[in-house]
Order: structure tokens, then C-alpha cells, then sequence
């Protein structure tokens, strides 16, 4: 038996060294295990945007943020988004495999079999203002869904688990087209069954009752890319939330409202939308510089959408497979001299060269190109992170789904370093005033 590796923490030069386990995974940086510094030491560590913690383990995604390597349960993101539909990637998510031909169909049968909303729950749209954000309404329903499943809640049972990852993967594109018809004052278009994962949401995005909609197989294999590269992505900021959320034992549905309410931010999912509205403000490519120099300002809160991430310091491989993707689309539907998109690709040869961007690293990632794509397939620019969120739902549920069957899971309780007033007393002469 190997002898486990030990960090040494001196605290000053008469104290007693204090050890702590050196934990290994499967690849990626070694981890200390500091669970009981606090108990040995009195000691806190302070690391707000967890730059350096481990929060979690898991085995379902792993990147290599200096190599540009994502894995799904091992699995290379350049072969699956090639060789593989979100539907099976929905599978290798959730069950750590990809499905054999039956395996598969059966997983499809089972997700059509929950793709329409209860009638109660179509009727809750109408509460909702006509302009409110699709975001906001997907925040709503989704956490609504618990309101109708009661018999099917338990989350320690794993029949239940599941039971609630099929209805979430299967409801999402219909509560997220429902949310567009609604802001957009047409009727509610219901799911086709007979139709894939990505051409039945574009369905139900574009067809009306009054004419017949046939989804364009362009489109339907763009989006089912985009899918594919947003389908999980470690413990990012909305994943972390649905596990801290979830730690509590709070239901499945309220745990991914408050990951898609995460998500919807602009320094993540809503990066997307961010990007396209940055492109409408530059406006003409004449105004790139102008931009890229207020993106440099530090006292200039403006940042460019769609570019730098936290984890890829050399390129986003979801970003690099999303170009591609980008250019058969602008190609496919004749767009490359549109005039917003020649903008977004001059920007992206401009910031790609300008020395600022070079030493900090700060390339496109995915996000960049996703709002290129979507709005070359003319989805509308506030669908953009509803599709985010649709597609990170497997995500979210195989993480959460991980977690609570995890037997070292607790509770997510953060500390602190306080920083406000000491005690203080109130005066005696505020008593019963
Ligand atoms: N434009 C201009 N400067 C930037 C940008 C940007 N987009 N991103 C980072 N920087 C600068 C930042 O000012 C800082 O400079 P300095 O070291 O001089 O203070 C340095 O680069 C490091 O930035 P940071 O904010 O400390 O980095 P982070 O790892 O905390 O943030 C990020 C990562 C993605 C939030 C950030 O790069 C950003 O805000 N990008 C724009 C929003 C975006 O595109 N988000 C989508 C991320 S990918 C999809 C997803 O996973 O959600």
C-alpha cells in the first residue's frame, strides 16, 4: 500500500506542524483536504471566487483549462459534438455511458413521454407581464414544477431522482418556447414528438397554427451542436449554485430555477445576449477600436462580451468547435457580408492580436460565437441563455443527482472573514423608545 501524501502547514517557528491528506483524482491538479484545518488550527481559508478550491468531487466533466481539454464522462468534446446528438450526451451525462441503439431509444421514448406541461402550469404563464425576459419566466415555471410533482420528491429515492431529470430535460424546451410565444403575444405552440430534441424547440419557437413549419436540417444540426458544448461544464457558477442549493435537500426544480437565475447573469450564461447587444452598440466596424480601447480602461466598467474565462488560459475548445460551427452557418445561409456579423468577426481578429488581450489571455469563448450562430439562425437575442439553460439542464441535474447520492455530502455552509464593527452595545436610552 502506497503511503498517502501529506501537506505541512507551519504556523509560526514554536508551533507544531499540522498535516493534512494530499487527495488524487483521476487527472487534474493533486487537492489538499483541509476539512479540518479549522478544528486543528482555528483557521479559516479565504478564497471568495473559489480561484483555488475544490468544492466538490465528481466524475462526470473534466477540464484542463491550460491544454483546452473538456471531457464529459471522459469523452473528448471534439468527438461528441461530431460523432453524437444531444440526446445521447443527455445519457452519457446522466448515466456515465453512451447508450447502445436500444438504450438509446428507449432514453428518447422516455423523454418525449414528458414533453408537455401540465394545463395548470401553461395557464401560469399569463400571470407574467407580456415583456417580461424569457429568463425570467423560465426562473418561475421551472421552480412552479415542484408545485406538481409532489408524489414524485423524494430525493432519496433515486427512482425519484431520475424521474425528475426526465421531466426537467423533457420540459425545458417547451417551457422556454412557451415563454417566447408568450412575450411575443402568439399562441402556445405544443410539442411534435415525432420531431428530435432541437427540431421539436425550434417548433415550438416558429411554427403557428396557421401555416405549416418544417425545421430547416441546417439549423436543426447548429442548434443541436449548441446543445451538445453547453451541456455541462464542471462546477461553474450556476452548477455550483444548483449543488449548494441542493446540499440544503431542497427539491430538484428549485435547485435548477436557481441555477438558470444564476446563469442568466452576463459574466455567464447571459454572456451570450451581452455579446450580441455589445455588437448593436459598436454598431460599424470603424468603432472597434474605439471599443477594444474602453474594454483596456480600468476605470471604464465596459468589458468585452463574450471574451476571457476563468478556466481556459489558451482557447475555449467549445469556442473553437462553435466557430466552425459559425462559419458553416454564416456560409450556409449566405450571411458573411451581413453587416453584424463581418463587425464580430473583426472584432475577433482585432482583440486576438491586441496586445492586451494576448498577455491576459482573454480569447473568445463559446459564448462569442454561440450569439453569432443563434442570431444567424434567427433565434431572437433574448432566447439566447434560455437555449444556455435548456441545454446545461442535464448538467445540472447529473451534478446535483451526484451529489446527493454522495456519501460524503453535507450541508454547503461557507464561512467568513468579518470585517464590520466589533460588539457594541445600544445606549441605554433607546430601551422601550
Ligand atoms: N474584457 C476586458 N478585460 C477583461 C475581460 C473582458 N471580457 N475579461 C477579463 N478581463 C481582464 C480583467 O479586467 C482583469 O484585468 P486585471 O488583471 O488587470 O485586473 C483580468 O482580465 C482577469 O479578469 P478577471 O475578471 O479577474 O477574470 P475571471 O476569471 O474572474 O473572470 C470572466 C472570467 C469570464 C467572468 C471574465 O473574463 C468576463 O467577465 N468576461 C466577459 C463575460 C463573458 O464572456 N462570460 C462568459 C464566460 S464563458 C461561458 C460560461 O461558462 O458561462
Amino acid at each position: 500500500m502506497t503511503e498517502q501524501r501529506k501537506a505541512t502547514l507551519r504556523l509560526g517557528e514554536n508551533t507544531e506542524p499540522i498535516e493534512f491528506p494530499i487527495l488524487s483524482g483521476s487527472m487534474g491538479p493533486d487537492t489538499i483536504d483541509i476539512r479540518t484545518l479549522y478544528a486543528k488550527s482555528g483557521l479559516f481559508t479565504y478564497d471568495p471566487g473559489f480561484l483555488s478550491t475544490a468544492s466538490t468531487k465528481s466524475n462526470i466533466t473534466f477540464i484542463d483549462g491550460d491544454k483546452g481539454i473538456l471531457l464529459y464522462r471522459g469523452y473528448p468534446i471534439e468527438q461528441l459534438a461530431t460523432r453524437c446528438d444531444f440526446m445521447e450526451v443527455c445519457h452519457l451525462l446522466l448515466t456515465g455511458e453512451l447508450p447502445t441503439d436500444n438504450q438509446k431509444q428507449h432514453f428518447v421514448n422516455t423523454i418525449k413521454s414528458h414533453t408537455m406541461l401540465h394545463e395548470q402550469l401553461v395557464r401560469f404563464y399569463t400571470g407574467f407581464r407580456r415583456d417580461a425576459h424569457p429568463m425570467a419566466v423560465m426562473v418561475g415555471v421551472v421552480g412552479a414544477l415542484s408545485a406538481f410533482y409532489h408524489e414524485a420528491m423524494d430525493i432519496s429515492d433515486a427512482l425519484h431522482r431520475e424521474q425528475s431529470a426526465f421531466r426537467l430535460i423533457a420540459k425545458l424546451p417547451t417551457i422556454a418556447a412557451m415563454a417566447y410565444k408568450y412575450n411575443i403575444g402568439q399562441p402556445f405552440i405544443y410539442p411534435r414528438n415525432d420531431l428530435s430534441y432541437a427540431a421539436n424547440f425550434l417548433y415550438m419557437m416558429f411554427a403557428t397554427p396557421a401555416e405549416k413549419y418544417e425545421p430547416n436540417p441546417v439549423i436543426v444540426r447548429a442548434l443541436d451542436r449548441i446543445l451538445i458544448l453547453h451541456a455541462d461544464h464542471e462546477q461553474n457558477a450556476s452548477t455550483s449554485t444548483v449543488r449548494l442549493a441542493g446540499s440544503s435537500g431542497a427539491n430538484p426544480f428549485a435547485c435548477i430555477s436557481a441555477g438558470i437565475a444564476c446563469l442568466w447573469g452576463p459574466a455567464h450564461g447571459g454572456a451570450n445576449e451581452a455579446c450580441l447587444n455589445m455588437l448593436e452598440q459598436i454598431g460599424d466596424v470603424s468603432r472597434i477600436n474605439e471599443y477594444i480601447k474602453r474594454a483596456k480602461d480600468k476605470t471604464d466598467g465596459f468589458r468585452l462580451m463574450g471574451f476571457g474565462h476563468r478556466v481556459y488560459k489558451n482557447f475555449d475548445p467549445r469556442a473553437k468547435l462553435m466557430r466552425e460551427t459559425c462559419h458553416e452557418v454564416l456560409n450556409e445561409m449566405g450571411l458573411h457580408n451581413n453587416r453584424l456579423f463581418k463587425l464580430a468577426l473583426e472584432l475577433e481578429r482585432i482583440a486576438l492580436e491586441d496586445e492586451y488581450f494576448v498577455a491576459k489571455k482573454l480569447y473568445p469563448n463559446v459564448d462569442f460565437y454561440s450569439g453569432i450562430v443563434q442570431r444567424a439562425l434567427g433565434i431572437p437575442t433574448s432566447m439566447f441563455t434560455a437555449i444556455f439553460a435548456m441545454a446545461r439542464t442535464v448538467g445540472w441535474v447529473a451534478q446535483w443527482n451526484e451529489m446527493i447520492a454522495d456519501p460524503d455530502q453535507k450541508i454547503g455552509r461557507p464561512r467568513q472573514l468579518y470585517t464590520g464593527t466589533g460588539h457594541r452595545d445600544v445606549p441605554t436610552d433607546k430601551i422601550n423608545n
